[in-house]
């Protein structure tokens, strides 16, 4: 229950690929009053001809999009400039251009008018958004993956983040993204495999699970990509039918290699977990949900998944990691806090 005390409101900035975000949050004890607003304004359709993301076309649409987008989040706030605490923006990792964008923006209106400015890490935003939006305990089990990252990680409290396995080389929704091209298929291509997906054949194409004499949970999706390649190559002419059967084949194996690697993850753990929590634009893929949650059900974890429009790219959730570093007595950043292109979560505090 909300008491009606004043709370303590954060705008935040992201801007680290090709979404241009902005939204205002306050520290609000029930999930659904957190968010005041949350605008974005995607570059999609900027991107699409290249069937990925242009680092400089992204850095020019951050600039002409960031002003409306902040303004948009602030009207729709109901509140104004003046009775923001805190403002927050992504410092990494990501496209530096996108970053940049964000970053000097932010600081900006936190000089101008006079308030503390918060960098955040956007992997922290991820992996705290199950936080956000139900009330999730530490310590959890954690599953980030998106279009440039792939991790398991035990996370036992704010900044205190232990990973336990990640990708050797592409990250989950890179792999999406490349077969989705490789089949012709529109970017980004999570959205696009998983539609082609339902009308395909998950047992046609046949695969090896990869990793599966290596110790540890780590994962490699290269191995899957080039089987992918080379049963696309063995078809004569590629049929609608022929590009669902391979979608649904590769989306398949993934999302068991995922979880067979995710059981490992659960046993390399120091805590006794009973938390799962999913983050990232993978995460908003219903196959992978549902074998995560098959998981969660053999092992008595309870599962958390964010709803699909939280998983992807938001300033929603760099806002809220912003009011939980608040809530920890976490200092401020400096107005020289430089951006990150690269930046691991181990690395945070
Ligand atoms: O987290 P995110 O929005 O951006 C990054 O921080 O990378 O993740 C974007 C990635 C893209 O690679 C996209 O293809 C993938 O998430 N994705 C999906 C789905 N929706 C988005 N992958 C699989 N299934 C989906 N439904
Ligand atoms: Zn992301």
């Amino acid at each position: 229950m909300d008491t009606g005390r004043e709370y303590l409101k954060v705008l935040a900035i992201e801007s680290s690929c090709d979404e241009t975000a902005a939204a205002v949050l306050q520290n609000a004890d029930h999930p659904g009053s957190r968010i005041l607003s949350n605008v974005i304004k995607s570059q999609i359709e900027v991107h699409v001809p290249f069937g990925g993301v242009v680092p400089e076309f992204a850095a020019r649409n951050h600039m002409d999009a960031i002003d409306t987008v902040i303004n948009d989040a602030i009207k729709q706030s109901g509140h104004d400039l003046r009775e923001m605490d805190a403002i927050a923006a992504t410092a990494g990792p990501g496209l530096i251009g996108g970053l940049l964008v964000g970053m000097v923006t932010a600081k900006t209106i936190a000089l101008m008018s006079q308030k503390p400015f918060m960098a955040i890490n956007h992997l922290e935003g991820h992996l705290l958004t199950a936080r956000l939006c139900y009330d999730v305990e530490f310590p959890y089990l954690l599953l980030l993956a998106s279009g440039g990252h792939f991790l398991f990680a035990e996370v036992m409290g704010i900044g205190d983040y232990r990973i336990l396995g990640q990708t050797l080389d592409d990250a989950a929704g890179e792999s999406f993204d490349k077969v989705a091209k490789m089949l012709g298929l529109a970017y980004p291509g999570g959205p696009s495999i998983e539609e082609a997906a339902k009308h395909g054949d998950d047992s046609r194409f046949q695969y090896t699970i990869p990793m599966q004499r290596r110790a540890g949970c780590d994962v490699s999706f290269s191995g899957i990509k080039t089987a992918t390649k080379i049963h696309i190559s063995k078809l004569d002419s590629m049929t609608d039918q022929d590009k669902s059967d391979v979608a649904a084949s590769f989306q398949s194996i993934v999302t068991k290699f995922i979880t067979i690697q995710l059981r490992k993850a659960y046993q390399m753990a120091n805590t006794k977990l009973r938390n799962m929590v999913i983050a990232g634009g993978v995460a908003a893929n219903t196959r992978l949900r549902e074998e995560v949650s098959h998981f969660c059900d053999q092992h008595g974890l309870n599962f958390y998944a964010p709803p699909m429009s939280l998983c992807s790219d938001n300033a929603a959730m760099i806002g809220w990691a912003a009011i939980e570093r608040i809530g920890h007595n976490l200092p401020f950043s400096d107005f020289d806090a430089r951006t990150r292109p690269r930046w691991p979560i181990t690395e945070i505090y």
